[in-house]
């Protein structure tokens, strides 16, 4: 049986991985600058996170949600003192998608509405609910195209307003830094205003946390920086270090009932321990600090370099921006000098998402091959 060809492949078949790099059988290694898609937090293979999974799947792997899982209580306990944000409940899942699935009709169950507001170049996932409110129409099938949304530009608060005042949306989702879309992040007056104008409509605030949450930004979330409160965060890539597990936060003002939600394998104890193994990594080695002292250097770095425009992003969600296509240069990063990076919807922008663990001797060897390949891209 062939794989269903969804993918374009690189010619690249990693087999190991330890910290931030990434190896073939041959022994070839890679730089990781991107993470697998910013999902690598706490490092390839870490050792704290290995020894607790494979401790835990010699125990008990999975069982269904109609037990008491004490593993559950630990990572939401964990959760809050990492995050510092209180007055919330978890519900775990599998997957970002699957997070804001679970976000927007929670929302739409709550408010007994279903209109949702989003933005121009969100990316939200690609299952049916959340692709409607995803800004990529070559990805949404006929079936996904009947689903009661409105776009907005991001910052368009007088639209936003307009819209609200129909009373008819349940919730407004965002990523406050976009990651698919190229790091664009809005005013702190815009994510204000928009939170209280959720509360004036009695619409549910969405924070879609799935890239940027867990410390990547150097705060916990990337909404923490504006001083908002969102109704809903949904969380996933980082929190297992690639292990699947997403989860939604919610607000204690959001009732829970029997049958609201739902998920098999969702919680379950060996995601349960990868996810607590990636917090307890974060805590202990400071990553949330890492990401924002290695920022700043990479500001240092970057002002280095005429060709980079502009530098996007914050903490280690970062956009190098060029004035031109970057696809050439991505392939001569990856071929010549073995270092992995991202792409983005806007074309010009190279993303960086590596592991929260990475160093500065790793960034040095990053700006060394971007410099030696810029030099042959200008030839
Ligand atoms: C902000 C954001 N939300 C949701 C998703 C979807 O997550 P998943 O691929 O785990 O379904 C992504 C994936 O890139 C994302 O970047």
């Amino acid at each position: 049986m062939n794989l269903f060809d969804v993918y374009p492949l690189y010619d690249i078949t990693p087999v190991k991985g330890t910290g931030v790099y990434v190896y073939e059988e041959n022994g070839t290694e890679y730089l990781d600058l991107y993470g697998g898609h910013a999902v690598i937090s706490i490092g390839h293979s870490h050792p704290a996170y290995t020894k607790a999974i494979c401790e835990q799947v010699g125990k008990l792997g999975f069982y269904s949600n109609s037990i008491h899982n004490p593993l559950q209580d630990e990572l939401a306990e964990k959760l809050e003192k990492a995050s510092g944000i209180k007055d919330y409940s978890l519900f775990l899942c599998n997957s970002g998608a699957e997070a804001n699935e679970n976000a927007l009709k929670l929302a739409s169950f709550h408010t007994g509405k279903s209109r949702i507001i989003y933005f121009e170049n969100a990316f939200h996932g690609r299952t049916s609910g959340v692709v409607a409110v995803t800004d990529n129409e070559t990805i949404k099938a006929p079936f996904n195209t009947h689903n009661p949304v409105t776009k907005l530009a991001f910052e368009d608060l007088k639209g936003l307003e307009e819209a609200l005042a129909k009373k008819e949306v349940a919730a407004v989702i965002f990523e406050v830094i976009q990651g698919v879309g190229g790091l664009d992040e809005a005013t702190t007056e815009f994510y204000r205003s928009t939170s209280e104008l959720c509360k004036k409509y009695k619409t549910v605030l969405i924070a879609d946390e799935v890239q940027s949450g867990y410390g990547r930004t150097g705060d916990f979330f990337a909404f923490m920086k504006h001083g908002i409160r969102p109704d809903i965060i949904s969380i996933a890539k980082g929190m297992g270090n690639g292990f699947p597990i997403g989860g939604v936060l919610i607000d204690h003002s959001i009732q829970a009932k029997y049958g609201l939600l739902g998920t098999t394998f969702g919680g379950n104890h060996l995601a349960c321990a990868a996810g607590i193994a990636v917090l307890d990594v974060i805590e202990k080695e400071n990553l949330q600090q890492n990401a924002k002292d290695l920022f700043e250097y990479v500001k240092l770095k970057s002002a280095e370099i005429p060709q980079i425009k502009r530098l996007k992003g914050r903490g280690l969600m970062i956009g190098l921006e060029f004035d031109f296509e970057i696809a050439a240069l991505r392939k001569e990063l990856l071929f010549n000098h073995r270092v992995f990076t991202g792409a983005s919807s806007n074309k010009k922008l190279l993303r960086i998402l590596p592991p929260l663990n990475i160093e500065k001797e790793h960034f040095d060897r990053f700006f060394e091959a971007l410099k030696i390949a810029l030099a042959n891209q200008s030839k």
